[in-house]
This record gives C-alpha cells, structure tokens and sequence, in this order.
C-alpha cells in the first residue's frame, strides 16, 4: 500500500482503517478528480512559465499528468489512506516520476486552494447540465402549452374551484416560475467560475506564481482577489444549493399537482405506466411514486443547503477541515436536482392530460361568479364590494339565480335587480365559462389572444436563454481543450 506523501514528515504512527476512512473526503473526491488532473496540469504550466521549477521537470510532470487526462485517474490513487484525492493523484505522481520531479507539484499551493478550484470546477459544469435540462424542461411545458390552449379547465385557490382557465395558462405559469430559476442560477456562474488558485493555504506564496495564468489556463473569469476569503469561503457552494433549492420547491408544486390530478377523485392526468408503480397487494392500483419520489427529493435538496451552511458558520477564518463535509452533501444535492428535474421534463411529455374531465369541472362550484358580480357592476353601476356581497348571499341562498339575486338585493340595498332591468338571460351569459375565459385578455391572462402572445414571447426568451448557454458551454469546452493542447506542446 503506498503512502500518503502529506502525513510521512511530522506525522507518525498507524491510523486504524476506521480512521482513516473517517478522515478521507475520497468518496466525494471521486467526482472531483478529473477537475483535479486539469488544475495540476494548469499549475505546473504556471510553474513552467515563471521559472519556478526546471522544464525539463513540468516535461515530466506534464507528461504524467496527460496520461492521467488520456488514460483515467488509476484505482490506487482513490485508496483510503490518502485524506484525499489530491494527496492520492501527488503521491502517485511521487512513485511513477520519483521525488526529484512528483515532489516539486506541490510548489506554490496548498490542498485548501487546490481543493476550492476543483469544487469550483466541477460546480461550473454542474450549473451548465442543469440550466440545459431546464431548458429541456421549459420547452416540454411550452409545447404542452401549445397543444392545450383551447383546454378549459379550473383553477384553483386553496384546491377549491375558484375560475376557469386553460391548461396553456397553468403550463405557462410553471414555464415561467422555471425561467426565473434558469436565471437565476445563470447569475450564479461568474461568481462560482472565479480562480482561488494561488491563495496556497490562505496567505498566497513568496514563489513569483502567476495567480491570472492559472486562472486564464483553467477558463476561470478571473481571480479571487482576498487569499484568505479564497480558500474559505463556500458561500458559492451555498447560493447554488439555494438556486437550486428554489428550484426544487416549484418542482416539488408541480409534483403535488400531478399527484392529486392522478386521483380517481381528479382524473385530470394519466401519467404514463414507466413513471408508475403499483402495489404489492392491491393489484388494481397504478401510483405516482415517480412524482412523490420528486417531492422527496426537494426535501433533500432543501437538506443538503441547510447542512451545508449549518457546516460553514460556524468557522473561523480561514480553512477549516469541516469544509470538507460540505462537498458530499453539495455533490448530492446538485445530482438530486438534475435527476429529478430532467425525470420530470419526461414524465410531463409522456403524460394524457384529461381535457374532458377538466371541462367537466370548469365551472363548477360558481366558478364564474366573479364574472356576474363583474357585470352587476358595469349594467348598474355598483361599487364592485356591493355587487360582490349580493352574488355571495344569493349562492349562500342557494344558486345565483335571478330569484335568489333579487332577494340578496333587497337585503344587501334595499332594492331588486329585476326591476332595474336584470334579467334570467343576462345571468346565463354573465355565468358563461367560455365567455369569462374570453374576457381575461390582460396580459398574461388566460383568453386566447394573450396566451398565444405568451407562448411566442417565451419561445424567443427561451431561445435567447439556449443562445446564452450554449455560448458558455462553448467557452469552456474551448478553454479545456486549449489548456490541453498547450501542454501537450509543451511535452513533445
Ligand atoms: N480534503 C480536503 C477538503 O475537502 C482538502 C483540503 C485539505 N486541507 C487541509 N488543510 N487538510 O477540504
């Protein structure tokens, strides 16, 4: 078993195999390596390029490292006696190039910058796959919308019918609650994408590094001015689990919606049998475990951040090993929202919206009876609150009737309706669904005209939101590929 490089000088004796294995961030470490190779690779560049170590020893250590890069980080490196990977990746680079060239890696830095910009990277890319299924998942709930705008169906306001409105309008409304997460963890990039290279253990070196190379080489936006808050601060870990802790919770709405609307109480939706599971009793029964599990996973999403702030405030500056526990928990919540988010997007495309069913309820319960009291108001000119109060003692009578209406009347002001001109017909019309989902043409409403002048307005957002993203993806990639290439050069 090799050794741990870090611990031979000043530390001595065995550590029990539960020691170690309490002590090594190894099992999260894994989905940070690759990040590691690239940010060894840019450092000893960076070593190369300002005399700090011989070329023909970068030679070497390149060429290690591009092997690395080439051929996959090997299985020895991951053991449990090394704290961690980047202790793992120096110790074998040790063994395979001997101390005179693995042993100067290590000249400038320190694991606590080194660790941060693996994170960091490795975050990057995260954001990237989770602003792109959301795309995904935007676009699934515009082409529903699309296909759903003549849908009537009733909404509700404390899952009581409250007023008709069309499926286009709910898929829009979820649409555009999921563009405001796109951007805001849009925002989060450039803060997350910047350099703590170079801070070393948190007070930099007296080596002459190149802080901006680095950070350049890497694809960074640029450093992290303060050493100290560079190496200690995981505030960038925290707002992304906050993002996409946000995230989570409209998720897990749409969920809960999809959820009652399974109901044999609803039947709004069929969700499609892959999303389903049924019982190990009941054979008739067909669940919505896959959108239930959705709603769970919020719940350890919305974990994931509490842990880790909960981890970070207590610290002093700088470094501190609790950062470390951050990362699983960060690396967990972040696959959670993917997962999920990207699930949901194919559950919504492969589901049977009820529209029958839907229409069926539009209008019960006096969904339309904002609409009469509406009209009482505009036919006779009464304070909105009194028209109000007549409509809702005549459904406490029973029905909004034109009988019922004229008795409210009386109660409420003394006079009838009728007499002024109120007539059976005038309240059929008034309590009409069609009619009153017609009349909400405001922007963002529900009638025709402004939801078909929605849907072309979030498409183009959305296509200038894949722009965006596409443009950053290219970015990195490009500057990964230069990093790579360069070294390369540098070795033959
Ligand atoms: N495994 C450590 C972490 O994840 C890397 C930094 C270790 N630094 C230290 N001073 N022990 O935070």
């Amino acid at each position: 078993m090799r050794n741990d490089v870090v611990r031979r000088g000043r530390l001595a004796g065995e550590r029990s195999g539960e020691m170690m294995h309490f002590l090594s961030s190894m099992g999260a470490d894994r989905h940070l390596a690759d990040a590691d190779v690239l940010v060894d690779i840019a450092h000893v560049m960076m070593l190369n390029k300002q005399r700090i170590i011989e070329p023909d020893t970068a030679k070497s250590l390149l060429s290690a490292l591009l092997t690395l890069y080439d051929n996959g980080i090997p299985d020895s490196a991951f053991g449990d006696q090394f704290e961690d990977i980047h202790a793992g990746i120096e110790s074998y680079l040790i063994e395979n190039t001997g101390e005179e060239v693995g042993g100067r890696l290590h000249s400038g830095r320190s694991r606590n910058d080194e660790v941060a910009a693996c994170l960091r990277i490795r975050i990057r890319e995260d954001i990237l796959r989770q602003l792109t299924i959301l795309c995904k998942l935007r676009e699934v709930l515009l082409s529903l919308a699309g296909d759903h705008q003549d849908a009537v169906m009733p909404g509700f306001t404390h899952f009581q019918h409250a007023q008709p409105t069309t499926l286009a309008h709910y898929f829009l409304s979820y649409e555009q609650a999921f563009s405001r997460d796109f951007e805001r963890l849009h925002e989060t990039f450039p803060r997350v994408n910047r350099s703590p290279l170079g801070a070393a253990a948190f007070a930099s070196t007296g080596f002459p590094i190149n802080r901006e190379y680095t950070a350049d080489l890497l694809g960074f936006d640029g450093v992290i001015g303060n050493t100290m808050d560079a190496v200690a601060s995981r505030d960038f870990a925290l707002e992304v689990l906050a993002d996409l802790s946000l995230l989570m919770v409209t998720v897990s709405r749409l969920c809960e919606d999809l959820i009652l609307w399974s109901s044999a109480f609803v039947r709004f939706v069929d969700l499609d049998d892959a999303f389903c599971s049924t019982s190990s009793i009941m054979p008739q029964k067909k669940n919505p475990d896959s959108a239930e599990i959705m709603r769970a996973k919020t719940g350890s999403v919305l974990g994931a951040f509490m842990a880790s702030a909960a981890i970070v405030k207590g610290l002093p500056m700088s470094y501190n090993r609790d950062l470390q526990e951050l990362t699983p928990g960060l690396i967990r919540g972040v696959q959670d929202a993917k997962h999920t988010t990207g699930l949901l997007a194919e559950m919504l495309a492969s589901a049977t919206f009820n529209t029958g069913r839907m229409r069926e309820e539009a209008g019960r319960g006096n969904a339309t009876a904002t609409d009469l009291a509406d009209m009482l108001v505009r036919r006779f000119g009464l304070p909105f609150r009194t028209a109000h109060s007549i409509v809702g003692r005549a459904v406490q009578k029973g029905t909004p009737d034109l009988l019922n209406l004229d008795a409210a009347a009386v109660e409420i002001t003394g006079s009838p309706l009728s007499t002024r001109g109120l007539s059976a017909i005038d309240i059929t019309v008034a309590l009409d669904v069609e009619k009153s989902l017609q009349e909400k043409r405001a922007t963002g409403s529900p009638a025709k005209i402004p939801v078909a002048a929605a849907l072309e307005e979030r498409r183009r957002q959305l296509a200038g939101d894949r722009e965006m993203l596409e443009k950053r993806k290219e970015q990195l990639t490009e500057s990964v590929q230069a990093l790579i290439r360069e070294a390369r050069r540098i070795v033959s």
